[in-house]
């Protein structure tokens, strides 16, 4: 018997939520965001529903419009240590810049964690789009996109080479001969290229995963590419099936022309479920999270998708495709979206910002609709696999608690984990070091 198509889990775990007033919510603890404790026990849920991973995501930008949840948050490779200390089969993965870090230390970081869990680290590759960055960091200027995904892919050549410094059996350990490590299977890197110069090796070695697993999240043309030539699994936001299916079948095939075999790619959209006994307590849920929002805080949310722009200083009910937004140079895939919706449903400032503030989530219903929903996407060849991004804390309880189980009941999802490391969980290949490869 075939067996069918396993779908894999994230869990993007974001203390006071992802929106600007979650934290209002009745069972949201405005300091979750650095509450260690409340991380530990979102982790251990998501573990006890046997998903493949938590996601951490991450910014190095912040102003006083900034989302609550971004203003005081942790790194996430400490947040992901802790996090790896009390769990035992979930993945950690940790969002990092390449634009505003070095190889050598994030190459170190990365196999750090891998070795602190066994083998269940992951880095969420970015290039950070919001230009504030830059004044961190001492530049000037926030490196254009096209530059940017140039830089990363050499960037991750020289992490990815400095992986793999020690071979697997290096480290002998001999106190007889009093041979610590074998000399022939330490391997200096010499990366001279066009952005980084570094010597290597790494003072770290492998975990039994060989390497982190690599996500990328770019949507632009050059993100896509960079996805489909280098990352194990791509993070994107698409919420519709038909948009879904699309880019499913765009990074497959783009994986396939660089000779990559499409299963190597494992394609994770975002989503947020409500889940409620009945269809009726669902959309109270959902209301609960809504009727947060006013409209001041929308525009700023709306204003996130344009570098922080004041839209507060436009008139609410002004046609969204009559302001100036339009002739500006685009920061942000997402804003394009935003801006063909507004003119082709001819939508207001105020409309366009309730919708992006708060978007009407597609998985919500009965917890049978939303494991049916899931199913499709997999069978459809729309997803591999969903972060989950639940609003409100106990938007996690209830999709482990009463998702799960009929995901499971359907044959699409296991039961026990088949692996303890990441890359055994999500079925990618531990890559083999590049020095003791067969010529
Ligand atoms: C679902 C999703 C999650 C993302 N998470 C982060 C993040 O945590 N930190 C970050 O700097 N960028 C994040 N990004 C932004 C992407 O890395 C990228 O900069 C953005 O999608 C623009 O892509 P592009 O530059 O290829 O157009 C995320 C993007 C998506 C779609």
């Amino acid at each position: 018997m075939s067996r069918r198509k396993q779908l894999k889990l994230g869990a993007i775990l974001h203390g006071v939520g992802g929106s600007h007033t979650d934290w209002q919510h009745p069972d949201v603890s405005p300091n979750a965001s650095i509450n260690i404790d409340f991380y530990k026990k979102q982790a251990l849920k998501a573990e006890e529903g046997k998903f493949d991973l938590v996601f951490i995501a991450d910014g190095l930008y912040i102003t006083e419009k900034s989302l609550p949840h971004f203003l005081n948050r942790f790194e996430p490779l400490t947040l992901l240590s802790a996090i790896g200390s009390v769990t035992s089969h979930i993945g950690l993965v940790g969002t990092l810049s390449t634009s505003y870090s070095e190889p050598f230390n994030v190459a170190r970081q990365f196999a750090s964690l891998d070795q602190i869990s066994r083998g269940r680290a992951g880095w969420n590759l970015v290039t950070s789009y919001m230009e504030g960055s830059a004044a961190n960091f001492g530049k000037e200027n926030h490196i254009e996109r096209e530059e940017r995904y140039k830089i990363a892919q050499e960037y991750l050549d020289v992490v990815r080479g400095l992986w793999d410094s020690w071979e697997d059996d290096a480290f002998v350990g001999d106190k007889q001969s009093g041979q610590f490590f074998d000399p022939n299977k330490l391997h200096t890197l010499n990366h001279k290229g066009q952005y980084y110069s570094v010597r290597g090796p790494l003072n770290i070695s492998r975990s039994k995963q060989g390497h982190p697993v690599v996500f990328q999240a770019g949507s632009s043309g050059d993100g896509r590419g960079l996805a489909a030539r280098e990352a194990d699994a791509v993070f994107t936001g698409l919420e519709s099936i038909e948009d879904a299916k699309a880019f499913y079948a765009d990074i497959k095939a783009r994986a396939a022309g660089f000779g990559r075999s499409p299963d190597a790619i494992k394609i994770f959209p975002a989503i947020g479920p409500v889940v409620g006994k009945t269809t009726e307590e669902a959309e109270r849920k959902y209301q609960e999270i809504a009727n947060l929002v006013t409209v001041e805080k929308a525009l700023d949310y709306l204003g996130r998708y344009f570098n922080h722009h004041d839209l507060s200083q436009y008139p609410a009910d002004a046609l969204f495709e009559d302001l100036d937004i339009y002739n500006w140079p685009s920061i942000r895939s997402g804003n394009e979206v935003i801006k063909r919706q507004a003119k082709e449903e001819r939508l207001t400032l105020r409309e366009v910002a309730l919708r992006v503030a708060t978007p009407r989530p597609g998985f919500i219903g009965t917890p049978e609709r939303v494991a049916a929903l899931i199913e499709q996407w997999l069978e459809e060849d729309a997803a591999d696999g969903f972060i989950v991004g639940a609003a409100v804390p106990s938007g996690l309880d209830d999709f482990v608690d009463h998702v799960v189980p009929l995901l499971q009941a359907r044959g699409i999802y296991r039961k026990e984990y088949e692996s303890d490391t990441l890359r055994g969980n999500l079925g990618i290949p531990i890559p083999a070091n590049r020095y003791t490869q067969p010529q």
